[in-house]
């Protein structure tokens, strides 16, 4: 049997300090009742000042490590997917390395926003398929409350800051990653923007005072073609390992918005506590959501040896994908 890439361990990392939505009322004009029937958001949690991505990513890179009982000298690579970096150079994985201490690994970020923990996987698993012995970790962490404007009520009600990890290495068994497809659509960049910071704007007044340093989203247009991508993505998950609905014993959908969320569960004739949920507590963590989901539900024992797992992730750029696991 060739090598599949199993997960030995989840890590996750979320800042202490949480926002209520009637926080948010006090902000911007917009209420708890709008935000909740809207998204399903009760509260989020904000990263305190000098509390940085590669914090949170470091956190929950070692919380993985712990669970998989793997020491930082046996990590042969960091994958970190993030749109939030500490900064463009070095990269959060190099951070990361330096905190852990596994000096021994290579390293990388990816930009792919809110599928980026799928993208991750799935560069872990082509690394595994063809070393079974390679520990891979793969982070997904955000600061994004340093990328919103806390004015725009269209946007700062819904993203929330942490991170997520896992532990992967190859086992001959018969689970792990059994499919993974990856897609994405740039001609629909604009829907979806940080355009300030990169090297295309200059920093200067101008931009600033358009807000080009904040996420900038058209969420209606952004939401019609979430839910498309997300069914589209979910059966060609199902149709590549034939799964049928009632198989599957746990979902992991990036946690944007309640609807979404629902339109998933409706689309599948899933039951309620087979669609893993937390958007009322971290509301969307983009590239963290996946892996903090993933997290809560291993330590609450919802994940069990053999269980069908399938995940789905769409975000900025656009990019999207799925991935299918026997855990
Ligand atoms: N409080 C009160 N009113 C608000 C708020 C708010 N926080 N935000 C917007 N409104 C108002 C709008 O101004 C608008 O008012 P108007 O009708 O007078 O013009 C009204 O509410 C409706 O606004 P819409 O934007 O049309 O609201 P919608 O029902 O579409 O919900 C939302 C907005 C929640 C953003 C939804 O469109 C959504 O979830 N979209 C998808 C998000 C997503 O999946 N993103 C992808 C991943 S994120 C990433 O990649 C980083």
């Amino acid at each position: 049997m060739q090598s599949r890439a199993v997960i030995i361990g989840t890590g996750s990392a979320l800042p202490s300090c949480v926002v209520t939505n009637h926080d948010l009322e006090t902000r911007v004009d917009t209420s708890d009742e709008w935000i909740r029937t809207r998204t399903g958001i009760l509260e989020r949690r904000i990263a305190a000042e000098g509390e940085n991505n590669s914090d949170l990513a470091t956190q929950a890179a070692l919380n993985a490590m712990e669970m998989a009982g793997v020491s930082a000298e046996e990590i042969d690579l960091i994958v970190v997917a993030t749109l939030t970096p500490d900064m463009p150079m070095p990269s959060v994985a190099c951070l990361v390395q330096k905190n852990i201490g596994a000096l021994g690994a290579g390293v990388l970020d990816i930009s792919a926003t809110c599928s980026g923990f799928i993208y991750g996987l799935s560069i872990a698993d082509k690394f595994i398929q063809s070393n079974r012995k390679m520990k891979v970790l793969v982070i997904g962490s955000e600061v994004l409350s340093r990328r919103v404007n806390w004015q725009d009520r269209t946007t700062c009600v819904l993203f929330g800051d942490g991170a997520g990890a896992a532990v992967l290495t190859g086992t001959r068994e018969d689970r792990g990653i059994l499919s993974t497809h990856l897609h994405g659509d740039g001609r629909l960049w604009e829907l979806l923007t940080i355009r300030g910071l990169g090297t295309a704007v200059a920093v200067d007044e101008e931009m600033l005072s358009r807000g080009w340093q904040y996420i900038h989203m058209q969420g209606r247009e952004v939401f019609k073609h979430a839910v498309k991508a997300l069914e589209t993505v979910t059966w060609e998950a199902m149709d590549a390992v034939g799964w049928k609905a009632d198989e599957l014993d746990m979902v992991f959908c990036h946690q944007a918005n309640m609807r979404i969320l629902d339109f998933v569960r409706e689309r599948l004739g899933l039951s309620e506590d087979k669609l893993f949920i937390n958007i009322h507590k971290y509301g969307n963590t983009s590239a963290a959501s996946i892996p903090i989901a993933l997290d809560e539900a291993n330590r609450e024992g919802r994940l069990f040896s053999g269980a069908n797992v399938l995940m789905m992730a769409f975000g900025g750029g656009f990019t999207w994908g799925s991935l299918a696991m026997r855990w």
